[in-house]
């Protein structure tokens, strides 16, 4: 498997920060040459544009400092309940501002980044490729007019489940199958680009978000912890690729992995054509490409849920599933662990991977200074 990297072997890790963020823009446009496909168009524009996404966060939250939180605008039911904060200090009530003012301005963040000349304003200026992975990426549901853009290690199987009760081919979502994630389901994908235009202009859109290394160590967790078959195929790969002296032993079998091994992987992979895993959110559902009428937050994910369903008009009885029951959670102190164990120089080189997520989804990029690591 990962057949286009094997000539090229391992990139030398010497470039550090600005290798990483050339190799990501020039990847980007590689599909196609045409200018409106080109989503980063330089590394000056791109720095800008990260930077006034930073900017925007700070204004809003010192503009809402001591000041009365403004109403949410265009937004119904449960978000029109706003509480407002007494008080410097965070408590249950602050938490709910904190997720509307998120939502505020991870709204702005997008509208301002997406303006940009450059980025992609829909679907048909993307490469062959990008459009490619995001159709295969958007659900439709019909008859309740929404489209779902999915994303692996976020709630998604859960979502699937709900759009199976919604369409009829399952009878609850807590019934006990192993999710299928093909069957039942219609992708954007199969539809003619006339539907797929028609669902684009006139259906309630959304996707969900997670902290973009929560989500990467979910999926080295799971995938190379419990899933054989991505031992198999990346795992081995992984193992002869980035550790020393094993580059030609036939008995390494990939189920040791390392997160540094994984994340040296990551470094010398395409965003356009990695796994879904561990693809960047932005690749996979094209927040510039595609107007979504709503970004919910995995950290927000059940009250976000039950936003969206009342939305789409879902039935009363349809509700979110819990979470499952063998589910282990990702917790602050492990992503801390994991993030703190990493060697320097590799974050930072893995962080400009994901740079859009952090910024489109306003996620504050990861404190791993060494004060900070050694608590
Ligand atoms: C952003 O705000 C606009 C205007 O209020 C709204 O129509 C749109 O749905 C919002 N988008 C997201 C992703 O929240
Ligand atoms: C990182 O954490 C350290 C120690 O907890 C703190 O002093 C520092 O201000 C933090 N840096 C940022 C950028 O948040």
């Amino acid at each position: 498997m990962l057949p286009r990297r094997q000539e090229v072997g391992i990139k030398r890790p010497g470039g550090g920060r600005s290798s990483s963020v050339i190799n990501f823009r020039t990847t980007v446009s590689s599909g196609s040459v045409r200018r409106s496909s080109a989503v980063l168009p330089s590394l000056l524009t791109f720095l800008v544009i990260v930077a006034s996404g930073g900017l925007l966060l700070m204004i809003e939250k010192g503009l809402l400092n001591g000041m009365e939180t403004p109403p949410p605008r265009g937004s119904s039911g449960r978000r029109l309940e706003l509480l407002r904060r007494e008080d410097g200090r965070h408590s249950p009530a602050a938490e709910d501002v904190d997720s509307q003012i998120i939502q505020e301005i991870r709204n702005r963040t997008i509208r301002t980044v997406c303006s940009q000349k450059n980025m992609p304003h829909n679907i048909w200026t993307l490469s062959p490729l990008q459009r490619k992975t995001l159709l295969q990426h958007v659900l439709v549901n019909d008859k309740h007019r929404f489209l779902y853009c999915y994303v692996p290690k976020v709630a998604c199987s859960n979502w699937k489940r709900v759009l199976k009760v919604l369409s009829g081919a399952l009878e609850s979502v807590d019934v006990n199958v192993k999710m299928d994630h093909r069957s039942d389901l219609l992708f954007l994908s199969a539809l003619k680009p006339d539907e797929i235009r028609y669902r684009l202009e006139h259906y309630f859109k959304f996707m969900f978000v997670r902290e973009p290394m929560e989500r990467l160590l979910s999926a080295y967790r799971n995938k190379f912890g419990e899933i054989e078959s991505y031992q198999r195929k990346y795992g081995v790969e992984i193992v002869k690729r980035y550790r020393k002296g094993r580059a030609k032993d036939a008995s390494v079998t990939g189920d040791d992995v390392t997160f540094a091994e994984f994340v040296r992987y990551l470094l010398d992979e395409d965003v356009e054509r990695m796994n879904e895993h561990w693809m960047p959110i932005y690749n996979l559902c094209q927040p510039c490409a595609v107007s979504y009428d709503f970004i919910g937050s995995y950290e927000q994910l059940h009250s976000d849920s039950e936003f969206v369903l009342q939305r789409i008009g879902a039935p009363p009885s349809v509700h979110f599933p819990e979470r499952q029951t063998w589910y282990k959670p990702v917790t602050t102190e492990t992503l801390h662990y994991y993030l703190c164990s990493l060697p320097q120089k590799l974050l930072r080189e893995l962080l400009p991977k994901y740079i859009l997520d952090f910024s489109l989804f306003t996620y504050p990029l990861p404190n791993t200074t060494t004060q900070h690591c050694r608590h």
